[in-house]
């Protein structure tokens, strides 16, 4: 991917994060993810009173793509204020993985930015295949 797409993916993010309702963490997190048809979709992290009901940004974004109907994702960008740059959680790898197994990951917290791609986060991952 051409680093404009990385900076709209950013800046796409950036903005969701703007929405976060974190009231219980106060970790506001954006996320963007890139179909394979070219379109945008955001998301950010909502919390709840029942903290295990909390869905994260990028489940959030996924879901998104998904209602808009897309299916295969290509890229997805996470703009946190942690210290360093945070991959994804576990859930977010195994719900990302069904739509996107190769997907481009890069991650920003002020400065820093680190890159990731799903395959190496979550290799072996339980699929579809498996139900056969
Ligand atoms: N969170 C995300 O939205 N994405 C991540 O990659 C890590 C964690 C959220 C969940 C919760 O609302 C808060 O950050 C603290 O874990």
């Amino acid at each position: 991917m051409d680093e404009s797409a990385w900076a709209t993916l950013k800046r796409a993010a950036g903005e969701a994060r703007g929405n976060a309702y974190a009231p219980y963490s106060s970790f506001a997190v954006g996320a963007a993810v890139l179909s394979e048809s070219g379109r945008v979709f955001t998301g950010c992290n909502v919390e709840n009173a029942s903290y295990g009901a909390t869905i994260c940004a990028e489940r959030a974004a996924l879901s998104a793509a998904v209602t808009a109907g897309e299916r295969e994702l290509v890229a997805l960008v996470i703009v946190s204020g942690a210290k360093s740059a945070i991959p994804p959680c576990g859930i977010c790898r195994q719900s990302l993985a069904e739509h996107g197994p190769a997907l481009a990951i890069r991650s920003y917290a002020g400065e820093a930015q680190s890159d990731y791609e799903l395959s190496a986060l979550l290799p072996e991952a339980f699929g579809r295949r498996h139900l056969d």
